[in-house]
């Protein structure tokens, strides 16, 4: 399982599958619902009271298959058509596929499944999507295509583990010395400029220019100054003035690569 305090290090982007914690958490959260929620619950209970022993096993192996983890579904139980098979002609109700969704996250929370925002925005995403179309599925009359992929799910607008600032994260500039060349050293690009600027930084900003590139930044490189010095940059707080110091000297002598 990925390191959670910094998953985008090698540049990795974990699947939802792998931040969960693979197949053995996606497990523990399905038997605790089947074996504990779901029968003492009197709207949905009756529904599982003849279900199959392995329900709950079957259940995580579509899960982890849609949250990109390997295909079990698909190769041991019958892939998207025994699913979408199995709701056909249930009648269920609103009431009933609501009270799925949320004995479920609670069963999420109790198996000990990641609780960041990010993850259970792309969990709870894709919940509700694929409850309410067992929902529709399971109306009389309903037609659902038979034969269509297992869905891959991902993360939700990029909102991805890493991709923003935490607010319990430490300060900034605990986490990021700078090293200050001598005064009759050179400032370059490479050496100095460059390291200033954190991946999160880069991110935030690619939608502009690249922050790791000598050029955009050489083009950019007054603008860039205005918002260091104003503090509307980075957007978690303000550099330290020997930063922006640094930065302007960069500039005045000459934006060099080096
Ligand atoms: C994202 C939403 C859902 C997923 C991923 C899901 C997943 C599955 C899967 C994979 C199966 C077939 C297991 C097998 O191979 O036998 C199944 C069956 C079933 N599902 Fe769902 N389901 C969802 C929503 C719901 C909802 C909202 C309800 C009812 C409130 C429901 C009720 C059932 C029932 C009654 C069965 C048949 C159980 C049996 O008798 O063996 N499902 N579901």
């Amino acid at each position: 399982m990925p390191d959670k305090e910094s998953p985008t290090a090698d540049q990795h982007e974990p699947t939802l599958f792998e931040w969960a914690g693979g197949l053995p958490a996606l497990t523990r959260m399905t038997r605790l619902f089947y074996s504990k929620h779901v029968p003492e619950d009197p709207l949905i209970g009756p529904l599982f009271a003849n279900m199959s022993p392995d329900h709950p096993e079957r259940v995580a192996a579509w899960l982890g298959e849609v949250f990109g983890g390997p295909k079990n579904y698909t190769e041991q139980y019958g892939g998207y058509t025994r699913m979408v098979s199995q709701h056909l002609g249930k009648g269920l109700t609103e009431a009933q596929r609501a009270r799925w969704v949320s004995l479920l996250c609670r069963s999420a929370d109790e198996a000990g499944l990641p609780a960041d925002a990010e993850f259970r925005a792309a969990f709870v995403s894709y919940l509700e999507w694929g409850s309410r179309l067992a929902l529709e599925n399971s109306q009389p009359g309903a037609r659902p295509p038979m034969h269509m992929p297992v869905p891959r799910w991902w993360w939700v607008c990029d909102a991805k583990p890493g991709s923003r600032i935490s607010a319990l994260a430490p300060a900034a500039d605990a986490a990021h010395a700078v090293a200050v060349p001598g005064a009759n050293e050179a400032v370059t690009f490479t050496r100095h400029i460059k390291p200033l600027f954190r991946k999160m930084d880069r991110d935030s900003m690619s939608f502009v220019f690249d922050l790791w590139s000598h050029s955009d930044v050489r083009t950019h490189a007054p603008e860039i100054l205005k918002r260091l010095e104003n503090g509307t940059m980075p957007c978690d707080g303000a550099w330290p003035r020997e930063k922006v110091d640094l930065f302007r000297r960069w500039i005045d002598s000459g934006t060099v690569e080096g």
